[in-house]
């Protein structure tokens, strides 16, 4: 049976340094939506997600603004249309929330829920807010594939499903199996990373062939 699925409040306190920037923002663009993003689902629900994105946190003028992870900033265009291009999503990406574009049978969150300063999360904040990325975790009995976009994400996931971060270093095209699930890491696919070539598209296109190949592979249940 399925956990609910915890997300935080859309004044969530827990931390200050978090709160404080979110306020800021309300004040400076009051139409924005400045508040925790929430996990984007199919339309399914969480027991269709075989796959979970994991991202770092909101972008300030991405998620931020927009209200869905990936949604509005430079890293949501090659994520978004890599996803179209292996059937999991559907639909146009037109980087804003009311496009119609449908996950399928794939969820995206963030490790941390909240625009950090300089994208740049504590790790006292990673570890706050790692408990909505367990109940995430907990909310889908489907799921069978993570996909941690960056060392953050890949570090707070490993820590997630009760593991050492030494025993599964942080790896760009890397692979771990962890009691039902199967841990795949990228680069995240970030203005920076691509700009400056760590990140290809053929790099980025190559993890996902592996993850649906993944996925289609027929597994014992027993
Ligand atoms: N937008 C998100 O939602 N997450 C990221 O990690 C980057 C941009």
């Amino acid at each position: 049976m399925a956990n609910m699925l915890l997300e935080p409040s859309r004044d969530c306190p827990l931390c200050p340094r978090l709160k404080d920037f979110r306020d800021l923002w309300r004040e400076k663009e009051p139409e924005w939506f400045n508040a925790p993003v929430p996990t984007f689902l199919p339309p399914e629900g969480a027991s269709s997600v075989r796959l979970l994105i994991v991202g770092l946190a909101p972008g300030v003028r991405g998620a931020n603004r927009t209200g869905r992870p990936f949604t509005g900033d430079y890293a949501g265009d090659l994520l978004y249309s890599t996803l179209i291009r292996f059937g999991l999503a559907r639909g146009e990406f037109k980087a804003r929330p009311d496009d119609g574009l449908e996950l399928v049978g794939t969820a995206i969150t963030n490790a941390v829920r909240c625009v950090p300063p300089e994208n740049k999360p504590t790790p006292a904040e990673i570890t706050t807010c790692r408990p909505f990325l367990a109940s995430t975790l907990s909310s889908m009995p489907n799921l069978s594939a993570i996909l941690a976009l960056g060392a953050i994400a890949h570090q707070s996931t490993v820590r997630t499903l009760g593991q050492r971060v030494a025993a599964m270093p942080f790896k760009h095209a890397g692979q771990y199996q962890t009691g039902p699930f199967t841990l795949f890491s990228s680069y995240h696919c970030s203005r920076y990373n691509t700009n400056t070539g760590v990140l290809t598209e053929d790099m980025f296109v190559s993890v996902f062939k592996d993850i649906t190949e993944f996925l289609q592979t027929p597994r014992r249940t027993v």
